[in-house]
């Protein structure tokens, strides 16, 4: 743990202008496994520390020429040497400025003549502390160097996917208007085996489309290029319920909502966010009953806590965590079209504005969405009705 073979437990300097002071904590420390070194002033413990660092010193105060609270202000200026742990030795009779050795750096204290249990006791106790904070840099500076990589690695992939979806989206376009002038101008040269063919093609060009139009908008997300700035969530929802028309007139969806508050936010994403709940909300409706969607908002624990409910199919609790993993879909594309990004796009927009999303819901009653935003003092200026 401290990078010394098993028997070694640490390498303590000593520094006191007494010899026998010198000898007898020698002696005392390296019976009990320690390595020691031995500096009889000042300037010589300095040099010792700075060409190899030990791992505690033992410091006495009185000494001629540079004292013990000098030495230790010297170290402690030195980003090389300020996490070197300094015990002060003082002798019984003299007095010991203890708010001054702590204020410069030292972390405990031992008098002479020594007790050596004591003595013991104080060194394992200091080369313990510092053992554990070198391991908790270690660990801090470890994690920090995975995060910076998960951050890297997040980028590249946002980047590539955002490439690849912009490359794939031309050709794809092609594929598509081919596929249409050959259902117009050639229909009557196909058969009815020809045209299935021509219309599979079709069908899965333009699922691919989706697919890729939906991981392009996924990349952009978070990517920083949009700006933030107060955003009335009554007009983001007045334009999603205007795009979403067709479907809510076909399906005969009832849409309720209460006002809504200004948050800050980018808007399109905030419509991308209800347009996927709201038009989840439709399509996973029950066979037997038109879809009802409530959309509800209260300020709770200083936050906009907005909720998406529905009567629909509902979700077994053991998927509630899975549908909002990119391509996760709980059905087949028969029986419900998609292409089962739209919840990773919503997962993405919200913790991107500083919130979260989760979902509750009974199969066969119905599903509600929950999500927050933080709300600032903007956000006042609505009040729910
Ligand atoms: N309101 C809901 N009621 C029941 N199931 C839902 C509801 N919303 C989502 N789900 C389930 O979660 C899955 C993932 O939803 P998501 O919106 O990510 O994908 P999708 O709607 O299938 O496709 P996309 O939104 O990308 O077109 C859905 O396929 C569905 O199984
Ligand atoms: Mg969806």
């Amino acid at each position: 743990m401290n990078g010394y073979p098993e028997e070694i437990k640490g390498n303590i300097l000593i520094v006191d202008d007494k010899l026998e002071n010198l000898n007898v904590l020698e002696s005392a420390l390296s019976e009990e496994g320690y390595e020691v070194r031995k500096a009889i002033n000042g300037p010589m413990a300095l040099m010792g520390v700075r060409a190899d660092p030990p791992d505690l010193i033992l410091l006495d105060i009185k000494m001629p020429d540079m004292n013990g609270y000098e030495v230790c202000s010297q170290l402690k200026a030195d980003a090389q040497t300020n996490d070197i742990p300094v015990i002060f030795i003082s002798a019984l009779d003299e007095v010991i400025d203890k708010v001054r050795a702590f204020t410069i750096g030292g972390v405990d204290y031992i008098t002479k003549p020594f007790q050596f249990e004591e003595v013991l006791a104080r060194v394992e106790n200091q080369l313990t502390i510092r053992n554990l904070h070198k391991r908790l840099q270690e660990q801090n500076l470890h994690l920090l160097q995975l995060n910076q990589e998960l951050t890297r690695s997040n980028k590249e992939l946002e980047d590539f996917t955002s490439v690849v979806s912009h490359d794939l989206k031309q050709p794809l376009q092609v594929i598509i208007g081919f596929v249409k002038l050959l259902g117009i101008k050639y229909l009557n040269c196909l058969d009815a085996e020809g045209k299935e063919y021509v219309a599979q093609i079709a069908k899965a060009a333009t699922h691919m489309q989706r697919l890729i139009q939906d991981l392009l908008t996924y990349s952009q997300v978070g990517t920083g290029n949009r700006e933030l700035k107060p955003t009335d969530c009554n007009t983001v929802l007045t334009q999603t319920l205007a795009d979403l028309q067709m479907v809510i007139n076909e399906s005969k969806a009832v849409i309720t909502h209460q006002s809504l508050p200004t948050v800050i936010a980018d808007e399109l994403q905030l419509e991308q966010l209800f347009e996927n709940l709201i038009s989840n909300a439709i399509k996973f409706h029950r066979p037997t009953e038109p879809p009802q969607v409530k959309i509800l908002v209260e300020r709770k624990n200083g936050e906009w806590l907005f909720g998406v409910h529905d009567n629909g199919i509902g979700i077994k609790p053991q998927q509630s965590e899975r549908i909002f993993q990119m391509f996760q879909r709980l059905h087949s594309e028969q029986e419900y079209p998609g292409t089962g990004i739209g919840l990773a796009i919503c997962k993405k927009v919200v913790e991107c504005h500083g919130g979260s999303i989760w979902v509750e819901s009974d199969p066969n009653i119905g599903t509600s969405f929950y999500f927050t935003l933080p709300s600032r003092s903007i956000t006042e200026s609505h009040s729910v009705g």
